[in-house]
């Protein structure tokens, strides 16, 4: 049975495709993909920790509609958006014949997405892409705007493109599987979109946390209908990202500096979306402290944070660092962000709840002052 809570038509570029949020819709696949195209091989590449529900629901439900699927599971995580993963992609694609109408369906996390995402864009120079994104950050960031990348050694999203899907499907059902601490670190990008465009969506974030976090149904669809529509409406007309579409980087310039200075042989110490907590963070402080921003929007930024239990400053010697060593480090790594212009810094800053701008020209020691505020 699927259930359709909300669709929309989403319109970047010259791509147009239909987006639905709802519940069991990985059932609508097969029907709207029938009606897209009528080729009729479809690989489907999925996080593997959805094994069953792939085989048994959506791999089923299409082949039942007479298409011949292929499966190809991948492990979630970071280090596998790699060069590996896609030729072996590639070499399944050319060993069963898929043409440019055939389709590949992402089933996944930010990864499986972005990778999947960015074989679907290079393969016979584009073959039809599906998004089905499975955690909260993938159904409000990563399935929508088009960015598709792999890292490559050290430098994550080296490699990559713009490349829209024909359909995106965002099905609840997966939420109910994803950890508490994914769930909150994509909840980072909807408090993000709300204090960069949208105060009330804010107000509505802070009020309705309980329930946020209880995952109600009516008020996780109206966190990721309203983040989705100030990402749309961001992304449309800047898709290259000249403008308006880099105010999403909200957060991202510091907070990527600190996730990947953090980074140990076991693995991320924090996920994306504490990263992009701590940037905020970071540049809020800038805010408040050298360009205006009220005493009282700085701290609102900081409440809705530990309500929703995200990290509003990085405890070095807890995590395994030497505080100073940790702060050179994240000016290293924001002196080599691709973000960087000249000798100066561009980044976001909101001049309010709901308001921001781009600063072109933010000095390295305002920097600096915001890393010693946010790293004890
Ligand atoms: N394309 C873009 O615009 C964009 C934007 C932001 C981030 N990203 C990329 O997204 C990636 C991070 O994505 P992510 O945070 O979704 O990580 P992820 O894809 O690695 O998923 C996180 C973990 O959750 C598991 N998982 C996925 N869905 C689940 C579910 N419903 N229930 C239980 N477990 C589940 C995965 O197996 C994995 O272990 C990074 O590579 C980042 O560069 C891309």
């Amino acid at each position: 049975m699927s259930k359709i809570l909300s669709q929309k038509e989403v319109v970047f570029d010259r791509s147009r495709y239909p987006l639905l949020i709802g519940r069991g819709i990985i059932n609508e696949l097969a029907a709207r993909l029938a009606e897209r195209t009528r080729n009729r091989d479809v690989l489907i590449v999925y996080d593997n920790y959805f094994e069953a529900s792939i085989n048994d629901k959506l791999a089923a439900s299409l082949r039942l509609a007479g298409f011949r699927v292929l499966l190809h599971p991948l492990e979630g995580g970071k280090v596998n958006k790699n060069i590996n993963e896609v030729l072996k992609i590639y070499g399944l694609l050319e060993s069963q014949d898929f043409s440019r109408d055939s389709t590949l369906v992402a089933v996944g996390g930010g990864v499986v997405g972005d990778l999947g995402g960015f074989v679907a864009s290079t393969y016979l120079r584009g073959i039809n892409l599906v998004h089905i994104p499975t955690t909260l950050m993938a159904m409000i960031d990563s399935s929508l705007g088009g960015k598709v990348a792999i890292n490559f050694r050290k430098t994550i999203n080296a490699i990559g493109g713009y490349y829209h899907p024909i359909i995106n499907l965002i099905d609840l059902d997966f939420i109910d599987a994803l950890p508490l601490r994914d769930y909150r670190a994509g909840l980072a990008e909807a408090i993000k979109c709300a204090v960069i465009a949208d105060a009330e969506y804010f107000r509505f974030l802070l009020d309705r946390g309980a329930a946020i976090l209880e995952k109600s149904e009516p008020d996780l669809l109206r966190v990721i209908d309203r983040a989705i529509e100030i990402k749309i409406d961001h992304v449309s007309g800047d898709v290259h990202e000249g403008g308006k579409r880099l105010k999403l980087n909200y957060g991202h310039t510091l907070g990527h500096a600190v996730e990947s200075s953090t980074v140990t042989d076991d693995g991320e110490t924090y996920r994306h979306g504490e990263g992009v907590a701590l940037g905020i963070m970071a540049a809020a402080y800038i805010a408040w402290r050298h360009l205006g921003l009220k005493e009282q929007a700085y701290q609102a930024q900081r409440e809705i944070f530990d309500r929703y239990r995200l990290p509003v400053v990085v405890e070095a010697a807890k995590i395994g660092f030497e505080r100073a060593a940790l702060i050179d480090e994240c000016l290293r790594n924001v002196k080599k962000d691709k973000k960087r212009k000249d000798h100066v810094i561009r980044m976001v800053l909101a001049s309010g709840i709901g308001q921001s701008a781009i600063y072109n020209d933010v000095p390295f020691s305002l920097i600096e002052e915001a890393f010693r505020e946010i790293v004890k």
